[in-house]
């Protein structure tokens, strides 16, 4: 595991040609698939969770040059990394604090942060699921309002929706994934893929 500080410079100096950082990757079971679906030794994974015991399990399940696990929270190391540094973000089932609709002033600051590190044309995948308040089916009303609630939210922080699908990508798999989607009735998941886009100078 790497210590946060030493890793933005080591990232830094590296020659890598992408960089990838999943936020809150629990066990690393999505990520270690990522990496293996991908199959790219240049392109440089970070994953970062602050639960000490589940990056333990990530760190058990994955080795590498191009991998870099920090135990921190995603507050803390999200503002450590340079501007325009990350070629990619992913974010599946974020926890409440960080998408819920109620909790909307508590969070935005942290996708604005996201949207400076990301280069242009890079990429925020945001996995995330609606519910019902009383735990009844989700209605098509219900999801309809929220897809377009929560795509509007992006687009004020700079990001334009390059697509939008109702489940996950195809590839992604996780223990939480797992359990969400055995109740698709009452809990609907959608992927967003929010890009920043590219600046022409004048
Ligand atoms: C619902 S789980 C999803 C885990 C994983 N993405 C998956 O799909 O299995 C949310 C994860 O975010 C982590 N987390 C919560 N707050 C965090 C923070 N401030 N910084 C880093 N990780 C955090 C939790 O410990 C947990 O592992």
């Amino acid at each position: 595991m790497c210590p946060q500080n030493s890793i933005v410079s080591t990232i830094s100096l590296s020659t890598f040609d992408k960089v990838v950082i999943e936020l809150g990757i629990g066990d690393g079971q999505l990520l270690e698939g990522l990496i293996n679906y991908e199959n790219s030794p240049n392109t440089c994974y970070v994953g970062i969770e602050i639960d000490a015991a589940q990056i333990q399990k990530a760190s058990d399940r994955m080795t590498g040059k191009n991998i870099f696990l920090i135990n921190e929270s995603i507050e803390k190391v999200i503002p450590l990394l340079p501007d325009n540094f990350a070629d990619q973000f992913i974010f599946v089932l974020p926890s409440p604090k960080y998408i819920d609709r109620e909790m909307e002033s508590q969070w935005t600051l942290l996708y604005q942060k996201i949207y400076k590190k990301l280069k242009e044309k890079g990429t925020l995948t945001l996995v995330t699921e609606v519910t019902n308040d009383l735990l009844e089916p989700v209605s098509n009303d219900e999801f309809r309002t929220w897809k377009t609630w929560l795509a509007s939210i992006f687009v004020t922080f700079g990001f334009t929706l390059r697509e939008v699908f109702n489940e996950c990508p195809l590839h992604y798999r996780s223990h939480f994934l797992e359990q969400f989607m055995a109740d698709q009735l009452r809990i609907k998941i959608i992927t967003l893929i929010l890009e920043k886009p590219h600046y022409k100078s004048i």
